[in-house]
């Protein structure tokens, strides 16, 4: 086989996740006793409610678990996440129309791989989470960024979209409440954007995983439910991840048109099969339960919200827009590039990310990640100790700079 690369083409070119390549990089020197503190894990620091864990435990000893399921969910499931979706954002479906998958990773990836042949143009405002571009361009499509600045508080504008839209436009991928940046986007600017969608015949996939981490006066709107005319052509992506504590479950869901759902059926029915039946249990004791443990998630959250992004913006040289939803600040850093620090001048926000992880041992993911070189993210899901030891570091090395 001379001559004949190894490792296919297509998969070479897929780039390593930095925000778990940053992780990985903190966990290995803390492992080396090192004192680190890192704001680069995307997952809340809580542990799974402990009626869900139990459903799982009990899932454990019933042998119906131990054995092949439909590829689609556990039909109770599939119904308890139609009717939670009526319940909390007034989203009508039935049954037929949610595919569960392995975590909402899957639902991003079987979502782009039924929409998107070869050369299929994909529109996806940045900064964006790091994995959609990947999974766009897995799946043949090719990203066209839209770039939105803190200006905008890091919403798209229809004018943006219609500068960037060709005869070649199949889709949009949207998200809101946003990772990295936390925007949370208006009922208003969600239903014009879906009427500019339909408009223009464009597929919509919308990401809604972080739907219950809103603060203060924002709140959270569901593209079809604001635009049911584009349920024809909107799938909603979403999974039990971040509302539950569950990152470690693997349960998501996509939820569409029934020739869309039964597509990605019918891919994951040759790729992964049912989701583990064991987490699909504990899923369906998460979404039929109520919602008592995410609020106080979500009051944490808010608290580290106004602590983070107070005590950057009296970094001097940082500046963070306030974010209204998720759990990550999303601080430029752009007027400390190009300055002198400890002997190293930092011209990116790449260089700067690993000059505070080597000199003042606090993780950052940079914003080269997310399409957005000069800003980085910082997750707020970590202790409120943690946070203001971190972010009281990152300001005493910058303080530094000449
Ligand atoms: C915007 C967004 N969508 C989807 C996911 C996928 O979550 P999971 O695969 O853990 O369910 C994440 C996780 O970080 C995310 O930030």
């Amino acid at each position: 086989m001379a001559g004949v690369a190894r490792i296919s083409r297509r998969i070479s070119a897929v780039a390593e996740s930095a925000t778990l390549a940053i992780d990985a990089k903190a966990k290995a020197l803390k492992a080396a006793g090192e004192n680190v503190i890192g704001f680069g894990a995307g997952e809340p620091d809580f542990p799974t409610p402990a009626h869900v864990v139990e459903a799982a435990a009990a899932a454990c000893r019933d042998p119906r678990n131990h054995k092949y399921t439909p590829t689609a969910g556990l039909p109770e499931l599939r119904v308890a996440i139609a009717e939670k979706s009526l319940r909390d954002s007034g989203l009508s479906v039935d049954a037929g129309q949610v595919l569960v998958t392995n975590g909402g990773k899957q639902a991003v990836e079987q979502a782009c791989a039924v929409l998107l042949d070869p050369g299929d143009e994909a529109l996806l405002p940045a900064p964006y989470w790091t994995t959609y571009p990947e999974t766009i361009r897995l799946a043949g499509g090719v990203v066209v960024p839209v770039p939105t600045s803190g200006a905008t508080g890091f919403r798209v504008t229809i004018s943006q979209l219609s500068a960037a839209l060709t005869p070649r436009t199949k889709m949009l991928l949207f998200v809101s409440p946003s990772n990295p940046t936390g925007a949370v986007y208006p009922a208003a600017e969600i239903e014009a954007i879906g009427r500019w969608a339909l408009a223009h015949g464009i597929w919509v996939v919308t990401d809604e995983i972080y739907e219950h981490l809103v603060y203060g006066s924002a709140t959270q709107a569901s593209m079809p439910v604001v635009v049911p005319e584009l349920a024809d052509q909107c799938v909603v992506l979403n999974g039990t991840a971040k509302t539950y504590a569950m990152t470690g479950w693997r349960v998501g869901w996509m939820i569409g048109p029934r020739d869309v759902v039964d597509a990605g059926t019918n891919l994951q029915s040759q790729t992964t099969s049912n989701v583990c039946n064991v987490a699909q249990q504990a899923a369906l004791a998460a979404v039929s339960g109520d919602l008592d443990a995410t609020a106080v998630m979500r009051s944490a959250f808010d608290r580290r919200r106004r602590t983070i992004v107070s005590m950057l913006n009296d970094i001097p040289g940082v500046s963070c827009v306030e974010p209204e939803g998720a759990f990550y600040a999303f601080p430029s850093f752009e007027a400390m590039l190009g300055r002198s620090l400890r002997g190293r001048v930092p011209r990116t926000t790449l260089d700067l990310a690993s000059l505070i992880l080597d000199e003042a041992r606090v993780a950052v993911v940079p914003g080269e990640a997310f399409g957005a070189p000069g800003y980085a993210r910082l997750s707020y899901a970590l202790g409120d100790d943690d946070l203001v030891e971190g972010v009281s570091r990152i300001g005493k090395l910058l303080a530094e700079a000449s």
